[in-house]
């Protein structure tokens, strides 16, 4: 069914996720939750950044349609639900392209090769070749994903905070050109919780680390048993640190604080064994995923429903990329 998501009352919130394949709890703590207060607060736009993943993925395409699959499913089995928000894929709007383009234009490049994610990029990434016209262009698609929608809200984490800079910058030189019409997108510093992943680093698929939400019972143990506990506590009854236990992290995301506070006595005073520890959070995660996961399985057996969710999401959104790019083109004088 599509419905017209316009409460002029809500203010215009939109946010872009690159398609990463599956998601873990780390999405699930850093944006689904969040994800899901926002579509309820706000007239909310969500879309995979399909193009985005190209400008780092472009040697090899061959999971980007699996990924941005995965990710549609996860987020509606967690309750993203497009009658009340506008899901869709930035590719299926060609709108987008065109106001890149556009942006491009005026947007000098010392803004791009200033950019802090940038110059941090091209150092640290070595398995990838990262110096193309593509890549040092990424602040500007993500420019013109916001202001076709015409965004008053952005949820950013603190890593993405020179890109909102830059696209407040760039509306401003656009204004300053042709005219008072875009409007600068505001930050919402979203203080997402990172979950450590079984290594005790920050939880993500590239560090091998990950707990899956599509994880079984079993998987979801075995991962939580090779987790990082106090190194001094050796025996069970050794008294341990909760402060230094990636267990205990993990568990502030599931356990109640009355749960909290016995483990972290009963952790202290050497009468909480690890393993027991860990028997409970892999139960608290398990049970906490189950109704997600029975949703998924259902989603996932049924036929199209990807496309589907696609098609009618592009379709609710493409009349605003439509009016937005008509204005552009006219203060621009190309049409
Ligand atoms: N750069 C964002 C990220 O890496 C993804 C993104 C693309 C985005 N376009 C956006 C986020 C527009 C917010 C708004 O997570």
């Amino acid at each position: 069914m599509v419905t017209e998501v316009k409460d002029t009352s809500k203010k215009r919130m939109l946010t872009g996720y690159r398609p990463t394949g599956r998601l873990h709890l780390g999405h699930w703590h850093g944006n689904l939750l969040n994800m899901l207060k926002y579509q309820a607060e706000y007239e909310s736009y969500f879309f995979i950044a399909d193009w985005h993943a190209l400008t780092s993925d472009y040697a090899d395409t061959s999971q980007l349609l699996a990924n941005v699959e995965e990710m549609i499913l996860d987020w509606l089995a967690a309750g993203i639900d497009p009658d009340k928000c506008n899901i869709y894929r930035q590719s299926d709007l060609p709108e987008v392209a065109e106001l890149h383009l556009y942006l491009s234009m005026i947007t000098p490049l010392g803004w791009l090769q200033r950019n802090p994610t940038y110059k941090e990029q091209q150092e640290q990434v070595t398995t990838k070749d990262l110096s193309t016209y593509g890549f040092l262009g990424y602040p500007v698609l993500q420019c013109a994903d916001i202001v076709i929608m015409g965004a008053d809200v952005v949820p950013v984490g603190e890593d993405q905070l020179p890109h909102l800079e830059l696209a407040r910058e760039i509306v401003r030189r656009f204004t300053h050109f042709y005219g008072d019409y875009l409007i600068e997108p505001q930050a919402l510093v979203s203080h997402a919780k990172k979950v450590p992943g079984t290594d005790g680093r920050k939880m993500s698929k590239s560090y091998d680390n990950a707990i899956f939400l599509t994880d079984e019972k079993d998987d979801v143990a075995k991962k939580v048993r090779q987790m990082i506990t106090d190194p001094a506590k050796i025996r069970k009854d050794d008294p341990g640190d909760p402060d230094i236990c990636s267990v205990f992290e993990l568990d502030k995301a599931y356990a109640s604080a009355e749960e909290l506070a016995k483990i972290d006595k009963e952790c202290r005073a050497g009468t909480l064994g690890c393993v027991e520890h860990k028997l409970g959070l892999a139960e608290r995660t398990s049970a906490s995923l189950a109704d997600f996961q029975t949703r998924r399985a259902e989603l996932g057996g049924v036929a199209g429903l990807v496309d589907q969710t696609l098609a009618e999401g592009a379709a609710k959104v493409r009349p605003i990329a439509e009016e937005a790019m008509h204005t552009v083109r006219k203060l621009m004088k190309v049409e």
